[in-house]
């Protein structure tokens, strides 16, 4: 009789050490706990902030973790990372950001899943157009925008106040505006914006061109080298070496550098996206108060244009979890979630709706006018060859900045590279 309740009881013990050896993860309440891997940039302001989001959809989904793995800023950096692992097929992480050029590139090569169901018609019809249309492949949604990006002019409202100058509207009056304030407060660049060879700087430089009615392709032809282009980008490196308001240290700056610049006061004029305002009006900031955003200038007789940036949510077609991980894309692009986002660390809604809400207006009344820039706002050439061709143009954009080339020789360079491209694409 001992005997047998020692084997029944041993019996037992083997029988749930085998189960809960068998159970993946760690174990909450019986229940086994899958460990969801999102990876997305460095997030703007206080991490902390996002971590307690992802703390919540932990509390809603009990059984699921989040991992979040943040990769370094550059756009460019991620972007090499995510060909690495996809195209090897790492299962290592489940939901990814993707930034705005890149969806059809990953739709093409199946490396991200088709996420179609997620959206109704009439959920799609509430973000705004631009992104919608990057995550749209052959009629196909591959990824839920997730917050949207657009180049905007921040100001120093109190200087331009203080010398009686409005906001500029056309590119020269900037020049003047910067110049003049320069003279008086010595310790002042006049312009800063994001020059390096990066995917930064060609969004930079579209928003010259088209606000001179250039552009890089007009239906289907390539148009690089127009004299619109060139003497757009003449321009840019006008503001460097002849009008003497943008600092050489731009040629090699990104956005954060920038931000960190204009927020410590030392800036009158920068271009960059809608994040930096939340961070200037932070408690303790040196400019709080004192910062307005407009849309970019223009040339004479041409429209402002910006740059749509932003970023997408996908699922990795390797995910073990991909049930899961759609249950954290709805929650991280849910209405309340983005909302949330815009409050703490400043990324601004894909959700046209989210423009009306009376909370959030109250506390960000600019986003009335960011709703119209996004409206407006301009797409790089949304193709899954996209990336071969900014590997072109950036350093060709890049060589004529920092006076290696005229700006004639590098589009003229850019267009010959390209068209090759596209030859062999076809
Ligand atoms: C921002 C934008 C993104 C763009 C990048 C360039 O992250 O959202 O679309 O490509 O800046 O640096």
């Amino acid at each position: 009789m001992f005997y047998k309740l020692v084997a029944k009881f041993l019996f037992l013990f083997l029988f749930f050490l085998v189960l809960s050896c068998s159970q993946k993860g760690d174990n909450s309440g019986g229940r086994s706990t899958i460990t969801l891997v999102f990876k997305h940039g460095k997030i703007a302001g206080d991490p902390e902030l996002f971590r307690q989001i992802i703390d919540r959809f932990e509390i809603e989904n009990p059984g699921i973790k989040v991992k979040d793995e943040v990769l370094p800023a550059s756009t460019d950096e991620q972007h090499q990372f995510y060909v690495l692992n996809l195209e090897g097929k790492s299962p290592e992480f489940d939901v990814l950001s993707m930034d705005v050029i890149w969806v059809p590139e990953f739709a093409r090569a199946r490396w991200i899943k088709d996420l179609s169901h997620l959206l109704t018609d009439v959920e799609r019809s509430d973000f705004f157009p631009g992104p919608m249309q990057a995550v749209t492949y052959r009629g196909r949604v591959y990824a839920v925008p997730w917050y949207i990006d657009a180049g905007v002019l921040y100001y120093r409202k109190d200087l331009l106040r203080k010398y009686g100058f409005p906001p500029p509207k056309i590119w020269q009056e900037l020049v003047t505006i910067a110049q003049s304030i320069i003279m008086r407060e010595p310790d002042m660049y006049g312009f800063i914006w994001q020059g390096k060879q990066y995917e930064g700087l060609v969004c930079n430089v579209l928003e010259y061109f088209w606000s001179n009615g250039g552009d890089i392709l007009e239906e289907e032809k390539l148009v690089l080298n127009s004299s619109e282009n060139i003497s757009a980008l003449q321009f840019m490196r006008d503001l460097i070496v002849k009008y003497r308001v943008t600092p050489p240290l731009v040629i090699t700056a990104i956005e954060e550098p920038t931000r960190h610049i204009f927020g410590n006061g030392k800036a009158v004029f920068m271009r960059n996206w809608p994040y930096a305002l939340n961070i200037f009006e932070r408690e303790g900031s040196a400019i709080k108060g004192k910062v307005g955003v407009s849309a970019l200038p223009s040339f004479p007789g041409k429209e402002s244009a910006s740059t749509l940036g932003g970023w997408q949510l996908g699922i990795n077609n390797n995910s073990r979890h991909p049930e899961e991980a759609e249950r954290l894309i709805r929650f991280l692009t849910s209405p309340e979630v983005q909302k949330a986002l815009a409050l703490t660390v400043g990324y601004k809604p894909s959700r046209k709706s989210l423009y009306f809400d009376k909370d959030l207006i109250r506390v960000q009344p600019f986003l009335i006018q960011l709703h119209d820039i996004f409206m407006k706002v301009r797409s790089r050439p949304v193709t899954p060859y996209y990336m071969m061709i900014t590997q072109v143009i950036q350093p060709e954009f890049s060589a004529s900045l920092s006076g290696i080339k005229t700006p004639e020789e590098a589009l003229n360079s850019a267009q010959r590279q390209i068209e090759h491209i596209f030859q062999v694409e076809k």
